[in-house]
């Protein structure tokens, strides 16, 4: 069975909440929902965290190199400057695809770069909760590249 974890940084824990004009005014758990009824109907073992510390992010993501295929990570504003992140995501051998639910690139300046990106097979932004969903069905069909 394939294994994939979802990792939700900071913030995210407040969707439906936060700045519904940018995100939307769904649930972080109405997400996850969606992602489990695909990994369900696909046979997938899927796992979806949440931390809004760098630490537990970084710890999740070591953990991943033992226990998962696929990681699904949306890093949050750390995205833009977590260094301590990007070397945890360089170091694991588990391929990763970075997502966004707004398209970073079409925001303010400081949002325009990744340093996550240049370390992980792909980047989705600008879907709302269809980035996570294209990013599994990704891995479902095993279309991540490298
Ligand atoms: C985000 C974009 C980030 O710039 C922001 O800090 C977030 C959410 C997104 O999903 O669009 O917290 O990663």
């Amino acid at each position: 069975m394939k294994r994939i974890v979802v990792i939700h940084g900071p913030n995210l824990n407040m969707l439906g909440k936060r700045e519904p004009g940018v995100y939307g005014s769904e649930t972080l758990s109405a997400l996850n929902d969606q992602l489990h009824k695909i990994a369900d109907h696909h046979h997938i073992a899927l796992t979806c965290r949440q931390s809004n510390y760098e630490g537990q992010i970084i710890e999740w993501l070591h953990q991943a190199d033992e226990e998962a295929d696929g990681v699904i990570l949306n890093p949050g504003a750390f995205t833009h400057y977590s260094y301590a992140i990007r070397d945890a995501a360089a170091s694991i051998r588990t391929k990763i695809i970075e997502v966004h639910l707004s398209n970073i690139y079409r925001r303010e300046s400081f949002r325009h770069t990744s340093v996550i990106a240049p370390v992980v097979s792909g980047q989705i932004s600008g879907f709302g909760f269809a980035s996570y969903r294209l990013a599994l069905e990704a891995f479902i069909g095993e279309d991540v590249i490298e």
